[in-house]
């Protein structure tokens, strides 16, 4: 007797590219929800809640492939409990997410989305030498919270605009504290964890300089997103490039009002390339775990046989 074919579900509609690796695989797909039961693999997204609750109701499932770089939406400790594998897609997102993080810095010091507003509404009325007066960035100072793949790449783009560039990790390179008071621009590149929730709150602003401007491609929760409208209310800073919001889809009050933001909907990797790929890897990840295969992608290495 052949052994039963796997059940993958994927959680919402996803590039082609991944549904055909599965396909290719053989294993039985079904389409929507995060449902586990009698499930081996789920191929799920940033969106999806992970918890340890519907973990522990997963009792075939052997691997929890999310399609994105960020894992702070399945608890890692239950799946490692429980022997699931988890896995990401770094990698291919890094360039994707590098450019929209300079887009973001660029947009917020030149005030690129005021201008399109004032451009529509009939506004413009001819140049005018005080007229959309923005921050410099060529020359500036950069720092880059979170030295990783992402940051790094945002650092390498910051040599063609020939910026200074303060890194500062865990455990190493410039302090916080100085980085946020010596840097004209603050890009924000760390994973959510406990230690990085609020990491940028009332003190961490208020050290920034005046005209800084803060860019968040990373994760809303690491900026306490109700004191950063102060800020940019209060001119604690100059401006802010947001991709990510603290409890998205929602807004802190007052962001939408503030002329000095610049907001995109969490789309640092949304290149066609680049989701393609995060789709096929994701995919990938799955077909090896239920292969019994070496996981190219394993946060959490699980121990449940296929
Ligand atoms: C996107 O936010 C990701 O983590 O891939």
């Amino acid at each position: 007797m052949s052994p039963p074919v796997p059940t993958v579900r994927v959680t919402a509609a996803i590039p082609e590219e991944g549904i055909e690796v599965l396909r290719e695989a053989g294993f039985r797909i079904e389409m929507g929800g995060v449902d586990v039961e009698g499930i081996d693999a789920l191929l799920c997204l940033l969106t999806d809640r992970i918890d340890a609750p519907l973990l522990e109701r997963g009792d075939r499932l052997k691997v929890v492939a999310n399609m994105a770089v960020g894992v702070d939406n399945v608890d890692l400790e239950a799946a490692a409990h429980l022997g699931i594998t988890v896995t990401n897609t770094p990698d291919v997102l890094t360039d994707a997410t590098a450019d929209l993080a300079f887009a973001l810095m660029l947009a917020a010091a030149r005030r690129v989305s005021w201008g399109d507003r004032l451009v529509r509404s009939g506004g413009f009325r001819g140049w005018e030498p005080l007229l959309g007066l923005g921050f410099e960035v060529t020359g500036g100072t950069l720092g880059i919270v979170g030295a990783g793949r992402i940051g790094t790449a945002v650092a390498e783009r910051a040599r063609g605009f020939r910026m200074d560039v303060l890194l500062c990790d865990l455990g190493f390179g410039v302090p916080l504290a100085d980085l946020l008071e010596r840097s004209d621009f603050v890009s924000l590149h760390c994973p959510l964890t406990p230690e990085t929730r609020h990491l940028i709150g009332e003190e961490e602003l208020r050290r920034m300089r005046t005209h800084a401007v803060l860019v968040n491609t990373a994760r809303g929760p690491i900026v306490d997103e109700r004191t950063l409208v102060r800020a940019l209310r209060e001119g604690w800073i100059g401006a802010a490039g947001l991709d990510v919001f603290e409890e998205e889809p929602r807004l802190a009050p007052g962001l939408v009002d503030l002329p000095n933001v610049v907001l995109t909907p969490h789309v640092g990797s949304a290149t066609f390339t680049t989701r393609g790929r995060m789709a096929e890897i994701a995919a990938r990840n799955v077909v090896a775990a239920l292969r019994g295969k070496r996981v190219p992608n394993a946060v959490v290495q699980g121990t449940r046989s296929p």
